[in-house]
């Protein structure tokens, strides 16, 4: 299979926040936004797999600021490193002001999908050959970030998360 680059499965979807969309202080509902993020993050992943991809897991979300109603909202999703079947997605999320375009981000998400074949059994998927320093950064730290993944979901001996023992060494 032909590595590829993170920006080949770049996912962007734009859109307002809407009332019914928002919490009682009329900021966007943080489910309606794990939704968009989840949405953004699977055209990226199959994107980078060309095949059904599955959510695996939801690896970390930050809500760092409140997005009020009326806002526009601009969720980019980038594989970041993909391993034998499993892709690790990075989501960032920006809001827009119309009136200056200047850009703020609000949230970033850490998403793990699988690539599955048309029974569910998990399928390989490309080498992702990271270009950009973020990219590479992001790269480097994502098996990390898998294994403590496998450990928290009790599926590798956290005896054997080697990269994530390097942390505390
Ligand atoms: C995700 C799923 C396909 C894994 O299937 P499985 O039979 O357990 O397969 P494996 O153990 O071989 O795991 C496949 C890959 O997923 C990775 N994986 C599985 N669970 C993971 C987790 N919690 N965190 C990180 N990676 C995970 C494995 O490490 C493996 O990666 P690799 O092949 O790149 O090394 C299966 O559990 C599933 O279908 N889950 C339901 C998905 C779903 O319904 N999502 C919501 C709707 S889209």
């Amino acid at each position: 299979m032909k590595p590829k680059t993170p920006s080949e499965s770049l996912a962007i979807l734009t859109d307002l926040v809407l009332p019914g969309e928002t919490n009682p202080l009329d900021s966007l509902f943080g489910g309606e936004l794990l939704a968009r993020m989840d949405r953004a993050c699977s055209i990226a992943a199959r994107r980078h797999s060309r095949n059904i991809v599955v959510t695996a897991s939801v690896n970390h979300v930050v809500f760092n600021k409140a997005v009020p109603v009326g806002s526009v909202v601009t969720v980019e999703a980038k594989v970041s490193r993909a391993f034998r079947t499993s892709m690790e997605i990075f989501v960032d999320v920006w809001t827009e002001c119309l009136q200056t375009g200047k850009k703020v981000k609000v949230n970033e998400g850490i998403y793990t999908f699988v690539a599955v074949d048309e029974y569910g059994k998990p399928t390989q998927v490309p080498a992702i050959i990271p270009e950009t320093n973020l990219e590479k950064e992001r790269f480097e730290a994502a098996l990390r970030r898998k294994q403590l993944s496998l450990v928290l979901s009790k599926r590798m001996d956290p005896k054997e998360a080697t990269e994530l023992k390097k942390l505390f060494e």
